[in-house]
């Protein structure tokens, strides 16, 4: 595993995808540990895409008893405006693969209702994250999540913050419905509430990202284009986990690429 700095950013590349999920999962243990020893539970933000799903098979199958999994409250970092048992919902695709199948109280996983109109889907969304926020400690009341997984997609979009939306640019609310051209509705989560979380993990693999990556690690600063580019956490950590292909154009310190 190669480790750098790219800004405000840490930078890990992977030797390869299941490389990739391994650390990741890793961390996302390491995380939630600290977070329910210091603060009794583990606030989460599981992000859509197919990344994530060897990472969510990995911790259903080798870390079920590696955390407490009883203390996390898992919310996501978007969701298509889809039924929960729709292909397409980020909710069935994280619960089939990871939630069933490790003991997360129900009660304590708060999908997106991507079966309601929108908006509406959205506002109780913020409601119900608010809600969640203002009930645990108030040791840090300006953190959001412990942890916030992210992808990226080839355009610089990530969650459903798309590239000339002006969600991109949402400083208020945490949580807001868009209709994407060609995608549908959908519900996102803003910069707003993500750049509150303690870290923020983005997971990005294969060749067709590399070029994105490098943009958005490398390239001027322009998140209006760039999405990705507006989630920088004021206090939290961003981490980018990386697999070789889709780290083949940075530019990598020490010849280490
Ligand atoms: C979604 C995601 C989206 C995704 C990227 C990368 O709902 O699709 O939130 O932002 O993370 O498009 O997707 P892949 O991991 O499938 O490349």
């Amino acid at each position: 595993m190669i480790r750098f700095h790219r800004g405000a950013a840490e930078v890990w590349i992977a030797e390869d995808a299941p490389s990739l999920a391994r650390a990741a999962a890793e961390e996302i243990v390491r995380v939630g540990s600290e977070a329910v020893a210091a603060r009794g539970r583990f606030l989460v933000a599981l992000s859509g895409g197919a990344t994530p799903g060897p990472v969510y098979e990995l911790l259903a199958r080798d870390y079920a008893r590696a955390l407490d999994w009883s203390r996390a409250v898992v919310f996501w970092s978007d969701e298509r405006c889809v039924p929960p048992a729709d292909a397409r919902s980020n909710y069935r695709f994280a619960r089939s693969r990871f939630l069933e199948r490790v003991p997360v109280q129900p009660a304590q996983v708060y999908r997106i209702r991507g079966e309601d109109d929108p908006a509406a889907a959205a506002a109780a969304y913020e409601r119900a994250l608010r809600t969640v926020l203002a009930a645990g400690p108030q040791i840090a009341p300006t953190a959001s999540f412990d942890l916030a997984l992210l992808g990226l997609g080839s355009d610089g979009h990530t969650a459903s913050l798309f590239p000339g939306r002006p969600a991109v640019r949402e400083s208020d609310r945490w949580v807001l419905a868009d209709e994407i051209t060609g995608l549908g509705a959908r519900v996102t989560l803003t910069p707003a509430v993500l750049n509150l979380a303690r870290e923020v993990m983005f997971l990005v693999e294969g060749t067709p990202k590399a070029d994105v990556v490098q943009r958005v690690l490398e390239g001027p600063c322009e998140p209006g284009q760039l999405p990705a580019q507006a989630i920088r956490p004021a206090t939290g950590r961003t981490v980018w986990v990386l697999d070789r292909p889709a780290a083949a154009r940075l530019a990598v310190p020490g010849g280490q690429g």
